[in-house]
């Protein structure tokens, strides 16, 4: 078994974070409910350090998060992070109070006593600080060993029992050293660096196995990377027992839907079920411009397709889903303050009546992509670019017709055909064709021509949430415009999209 570090959940939007970083530093660890007792960790000897994580609240408010006090008497390592540093001072016979002012963003620390946290490290640190309350009065036998021009008490020790804390936030990377001193956290608990992917994927098996015993499990698979990863992972677990169903709503890219179920089928056990619902998906979008009606018709079609497919089953009991950790903190946890509700998470009818099974709901995005890696997924698979669940369908302004899905298709496959040979397609973050709704006047073969306006857009990102348009060299431009204008009949003119994001979105609807 791993030696664990357990992350009690006080809400932080961080608090997944340095799970992560325990991982990363080779020691397996999980987030816990901050109302695990004494006496419940005493019973698992591979627990060897536990961090108290950050929180939105103040520690001497009604009804916000506590701490069983006899956690602190266990002779375990205790790590107190913000709010997690604050409790233990208030649990402790200290006192918290509302600061001056908040404090978020960088700050210089200055060292002022040894701290195993600190050691080798200069006297002058940069931390990243998110907090209101400050700790006025240190819990009894502790001393401060580090302080800054704003707050007092900034790193703490206990004399002589392993309990630390600190103010700021060293799971960020805004914190340069901050993975030095989690690592330093680390030895503190002699925890064994054993844990890797591998073992991941061992663990997550035997929970799958467990979990689902004899009886079988569905999963929709879009070909992305988070849905193609949890069936690799569910097909190593169960084989046949997983029947993926690919609802093609003949939106895709040229090409790929058949690459995708000849990719799945070829190497992987897991029962296939391609479903050609493109006839129903242009009929239900018919007419249709706006791109929040094309989003909700294209979502609540999926969910009746998918529906009626799964009624042709029997023995269903489960529904796996690729749903990552990010997808479940933005759309709220039981401790941390919701920010936007997602479009994974709880997306099915209730009368389903079907047990979810997530086991990537912990890992963070480049996770699942060494964990793809490590489940033999292609690499190209793996690092695709990001594509929209609707599809081609925001990428053609105004209605959807079958000969404008080509045009799309068509243009969209020079321009990923240009890019692999120019090698841009591996420092570009996500390019694509927009089909616009404009027509104009040129000329083609001496005839006059009434064509459609096409835009190419290309942009450098590293979450999507902020974007700046790629930089392509004119001769590649010149290459894709003309290119495009050759072979794509419908299409007249070619634009290259200048805008960053904001004032601009990613796509264009
Ligand atoms: P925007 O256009 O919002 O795009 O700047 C940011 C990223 O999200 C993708 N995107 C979507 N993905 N459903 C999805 O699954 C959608 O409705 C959707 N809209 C945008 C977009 O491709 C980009 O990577």
């Amino acid at each position: 078994m791993n030696d664990k570090i357990i992350v009690l959940d006080y809400g932080s939007q961080y608090n997944q974070l340095i799970v992560r970083r325990m991982r990363e530093l080779g020691v397996y660890s999980e987030l816990v409910s901050h109302t695990i007792l004494a006496k419940e960790i005493q019973k698992d000897p591979s627990i060897k350090g536990i961090i108290l994580s950050g929180g939105p609240h103040a520690v001497y408010e009604e009804d916000s998060f506590q701490i069983d006090a006899d956690i602190f008497n266990l002779d375990i390592p205790v790590l107190g992070i913000c709010y997690g540093m604050q409790l233990m001072m208030h649990t402790l016979g200290g006192k918290v109070k509302k600061g001056n002012h908040q404090e978020y963003g960088k700050t210089t620390i200055h060292v002022t006593l040894d701290h195993p946290l600190t050691n080798g490290l200069n006297q002058n640190l940069l931390v990243w600080m998110s907090h209101g309350d400050i700790v006025e009065k240190l819990g009894k036998d502790f001393i401060e060993t580090a302080t800054s021009t704003s707050t007092p008490y900034v790193m703490v020790k206990h004399l002589n029992k392993p309990l630390y804390g600190i103010q700021f936030h060293p799971e960020v990377s805004h914190t340069p050293e901050g993975m030095k001193m989690l690592d330093a956290f680390v030895n503190l608990t002699h925890a064994n660096r054993t844990w890797d992917m591998k073992h991941f994927i061992d663990q997550k098996i035997d929970d799958i196995k467990t979990k689902v015993l004899d009886k079988d499990v569905i999963l929709g698979l879009s070909g992305g990377v988070d849905s193609s990863v949890a069936a690799a992972l569910l097909d190593k677990a169960i084989g046949k027992q997983l029947t993926c169903i690919f609802v093609d709503q003949g939106l895709l890219r040229l090409n790929e839907g058949d690459e995708v179920e000849s990719y799945f089928r070829r190497n992987f056990n897991l029962n296939f079920i391609r479903v050609d619902a493109k006839a129903l998906f242009l009929k239900k979008l018919k007419g249709v411009s706006d791109p929040e009606e094309k989003r909700k018709i294209i979502g609540n079609t999926f969910i009746e397709v998918f529906d009626e497919e799964v009624k042709k089953l029997t023995d269903v009991d489960f529904l796996a889903q690729g749903t990552l950790y990010t997808d479940l903190i933005e759309s709220g946890t039981k401790s941390a303050q919701k920010i936007k509700s997602h479009h994974n998470v709880g997306g099915l009818p209730e009368h389903m009546k079907l047990s979810l099974i997530e086991p990537l709901n912990t890992l963070f995005k480049d996770e699942v992509r060494v964990l793809g890696l490590e489940l033999n997924l292609e690499h190209a698979l793996v690092y695709r670019q990001p594509f929209p669940g609707p599809g081609l369908a925001i990428r053609i302004i105004g209605d959807i017709t079958e000969d404008k899905i080509r045009i799309v298709q068509e243009s969209d496959a020079i321009l990923r055909e240009v890019f692999k040979q120019e090698k841009l397609n591996e420092t570009i973050w996500q390019y694509f064709t927009v089909l616009t709704s404009v027509q104009t006047v040129g000329v083609k073969g001496d005839q006059r021509s009434y064509e459609y306006v096409l835009a190419i857009r290309a942009v450098s990102s590293i979450d999507g949430m902020t974007a700046d348009f790629a930089y392509i060299p004119y001769e590649i431009l010149s290459n894709i415009s003309s290119r495009i204008t050759n072979e794509v009949s419908g299409v007249g003119r070619v634009v290259y999209d200048i805008t960053s994001k904001p004032p601009g979105t990613i796509e264009w609807e």
